[in-house]
């Protein structure tokens, strides 16, 4: 079985985190999301993988080479346009040899892939494709199926209250090789716009596999947030341990600024005299003031928070630096080797990067 993760979206949605990483490379409770996407691949006993690419490839092709690190096959192809999430598959056409997984390159889910492998070599058909179930389905794309499991219809984006089903498509699927042909080539294809309702209206038939498992799409800073939630309570299993957990958790855990739960990766230092939590990932080497408080923030490796500022819901990339009595309103995005001078307000949603003014979010 081989696996194809689609990590070729710019990710404007996360900018400006995005400017320098590529989405998929985006650290998850300090771990590349990608890397973790690969952890389960390996556990579901897949050893080849293609990364269909084009938006800053080489820093996914800096941390993975050639994946024998992984003891995996990783090929990578790159897109000079991107070719949308059909388009993306044609492109490796060459590469596939059997049936084969494709994943989104920014949804995380407790999805058990080989429970899904051997879903679809029961049902068979030309595709399983993995569904969620929502409460508001409007934002997503629609996946109405029989009593049987045979999908029926997609619907992208229902206006509320008109959707025919509250499941969606979650992004990830099990496809035969046989779908690829009907995917055209050279041109920008989406998979949930074009290529499955054209299987469904040539009388192909594709499965539905509806779970019940954890699932988000990282690819808004209010989820990637709500995701490392889910990840310090467990609601999203397997990632950490509770409490204070991370490989600089030992040296931190008679800290009285900590407030569980807190994950910190190693290297950091926080003054006893701050408060720090609870819901806070610290990547390496972050320094945090004496008087500062840090609640519900994800920080990248190298990040310095000042004394007495105030930091509240947010992201802020590498090497980012807020000096003292600063106020970071919720909602706020900070992009790589930023500087936010000492006593600066800024108000809920801002986004900031190191070149750029600070914006309001629209
Ligand atoms: P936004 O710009 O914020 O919408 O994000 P995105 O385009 O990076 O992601 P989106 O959610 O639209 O796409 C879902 C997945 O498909 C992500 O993992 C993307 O990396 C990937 N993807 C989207 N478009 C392409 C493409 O043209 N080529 C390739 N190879 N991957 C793509």
């Amino acid at each position: 079985m081989q696996a194809i993760v689609l990590v070729g979206g710019e990710g404007t949605r996360l900018r400006p985190l995005t400017h320098r990483t590529p989405k998929p490379m985006v650290p998850i409770a300090n771990v590349p999301f990608l890397a973790r996407t690969i952890e389960r691949l390996y556990a579901a006993g897949i050893r080849d993988v293609i990364f269909p690419a084009g938006y800053l490839p080489q820093s996914i092709i800096d941390y993975f080479g050639d994946g024998s690190r992984f003891d995996m096959r990783i090929t990578y192809v790159i897109e000079k346009e991107p070719l949308g999430t059909a388009g993306a598959l044609k492109n490796v056409e060459q590469y596939i040899d059997g049936p084969f997984f494709v994943l989104n390159g920014d949804i995380l889910t407790s999805l058990d892939l080989t429970e899904m492998i051997r879903f679809h070599r029961e049902k068979g058909g030309l595709g399983a494709l993995h569904l969620i179930r929502v409460d508001d389905p409007s934002a997503f794309g629609c996946v109405a199926h029989d009593a049987d499991g045979r999908i029926r219809q997609f619907v992208e984006k229902p206006p509320k209250g008109s959707a025919p089903t509250n499941e969606i498509n979650a992004g990830t699927y099990l496809l035969e090789p046989d779908v690829l042909a009907m995917i055209p080539a050279g041109r920008n294809v989406s998979i949930e716009r074009e290529t499955f309702p054209r299987l469904l209206s040539t009388g192909k038939m594709l499965y539905a596999y509806t779970t019940g498992d954890y699932w988000i799409d990282l690819g808004r800073p209010e989820h990637y947030l709500q995701a490392h939630r889910d990840i310090l309570s467990g609601a999203m299993p397997c990632i950490v341990e509770p409490g204070i957990s991370g490989a600089g958790a030992q040296r931190l855990m008679s800290n009285a600024a900590l407030i569980a739960p807190v994950h910190v990766d190693e290297g950091v230092e926080i003054d006893p005299a701050a408060t720090v939590g609870p819901n806070v990932v610290l990547g390496a080497r972050c320094r945090i003031g004496a008087g500062a408080l840090v609640r519900d923030c994800v920080l990248w490796d190298d990040v310095i928070i000042g004394e007495r500022a105030v930091v509240e819901e947010t992201i802020a990339a590498s090497r980012v630096r807020i000096g003292a009595d600063a106020r970071i309103g919720p909602g706020t995005v900070i992009g790589h080797d930023a500087i936010v001078p000492a006593a600066s307000v800024l108000a809920p949603g801002s986004r900031v990067s190191a070149t750029a003014e600070v914006t309001q979010e629209k």
